[in-house]
């Protein structure tokens, strides 16, 4: 197939950044955060997917998803879109690709822009789940100016921004372990990223973080990983945090906390499996997905949130649990991605 490979790089992210600053008035030229182009992918991982790709005869080109996106692809007008773009700004970020597609009419892998822009608000993804009656952590949504709703809360809870993604704003210290200690979180990170802050209960139970594809009747859930939190240091709260993710866990050095498939019992295997199949479907999420999960005080696998744009690192090494648990089905990252791609073209009724 002719098929474009959209993304957000981490260098496009920097200059999307600078491009914007030098535009306004007044604006900081420094990021906000040191972890402010967290979820941008890198050359490496986007060349990968894209040789990766050609590998199963496809013809494959890539662009950034960048302003010009919209006229590159009306050009090129390929047969498909493979997306992977996360954009910067904003709770829309994410749709910028599908929204483009949908009215060029180029089909595309992946979630449409309602789905993913409703999973990337974090709070919003709750409430539906919790209308469809899916257990997820007690929350609440805040941008610091009331913080009485936060007496309601069990704690310790986890103070994180509401729509963020690749443990964005997710530290070591961002559990608080008191009222007192949330209010604090809160004021330091609003206009750190510059958004609201959700504010869940800390369930610390297992860990599991589970791959998911296909549509209607065909969704299939992937081997599940487990994600075990012991083997952080001792004096670290048990999340996989921005440094678990990026700062602990290097290509050199990787941190040994996952284990695919994860060692349960088929009865909580098919619990952990049910949670995840109906989240992915009240969502209507399409073609992939990795949803994360972690059992309350009671072993009930509650939904922590939803990966609809799922990272594809492509090296073992680099611990990018889509790519693991493919991997643990029989599928190399080629046949991965080309499975993904299968997956659309179906549901697109392509030949
Ligand atoms: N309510 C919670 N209770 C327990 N642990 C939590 C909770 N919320 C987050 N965590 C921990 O923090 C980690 C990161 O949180 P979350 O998955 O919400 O962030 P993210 O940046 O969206 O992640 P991703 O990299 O998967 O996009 C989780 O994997 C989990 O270990
Ligand atoms: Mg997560």
């Amino acid at each position: 197939m002719n098929l474009v490979v959209t993304y957000s790089s981490k260098k496009g992210l920097e200059k999307e950044f600078r491009d914007v600053t030098q535009s306004l008035p007044d604006s900081d030229d420094e990021p906000p955060s040191t972890d402010f182009f967290a979820e941008g992918d890198s050359m490496e991982t986007v060349n990968s997917a894209m040789d990766a790709l050609r590998s199963c005869g496809h013809d494959v080109c890539g662009f950034e998803a960048d302003i010009q996106v919209q006229k590159k692809l009306q050009s090129h007008r390929p047969d498909i879109v493979f997306n992977i773009a996360e954009g910067l700004y904003g709770v829309f970020r994410e749709s910028y690709v599908p929204m483009i597609c949908e009215k060029l009419r180029i089909p595309y892998t992946g979630s449409d822009p309602m789905t993913l822009a409703i999973c990337l608000h974090k709070a919003r993804c709750k409430e539906m789940l919790t209308y469809f009656g899916i257990p997820n952590p007690r929350f609440v949504l805040t941008d610091g100016s009331d913080t009485t709703p936060l007496k309601k809360l069990k704690y310790p809870v986890i103070v994180k921004p509401n729509s963020e993604g690749s443990s964005k704003g997710i530290f070591n210290d961002s559990v608080a372990e008191t009222y007192a200690d949330a209010v604090k979180k809160i004021r330091r990170n609003t206009d750190k990223y510059g958004q609201q802050l959700i504010v869940e209960e800390l369930i610390t139970g297992r860990e599991f973080t589970v791959a998911i594809w296909g549509n209607g009747k065909e969704a299939q859930v992937l081997p599940i990983v487990e994600i075990n939190h012991s083997e952080l240091p001792e004096d670290a709260w048990p999340i996989y945090s921005y440094e678990a993710k990026w700062i602990w866990d290097t290509a050199e050095k990787p941190l040994d906390i996952f284990k695919c498939p994860a060692n349960i019992g088929a009865k909580l295997r098919i619990k952990i499996e049910e949670t995840v199949l109906k989240a992915y479907r009240s969502l209507e999420i399409k073609d992939w997905c990795r949803i994360d999960v972690r059992l309350d005080s009671k072993g009930v696998p509650n939904i922590l949130e939803i990966n609809p744009l799922p990272g594809i690192l492509p090296k073992p090494e680099d611990n990018s649990c889509f790519p693991k648990a493919a991997r643990t089905a029989g599928y190399p990252y080629n046949k991965m991605l080309d499975k993904i791609v299968q997956t659309a073209v179906r549901r697109y009724g392509l030949k």
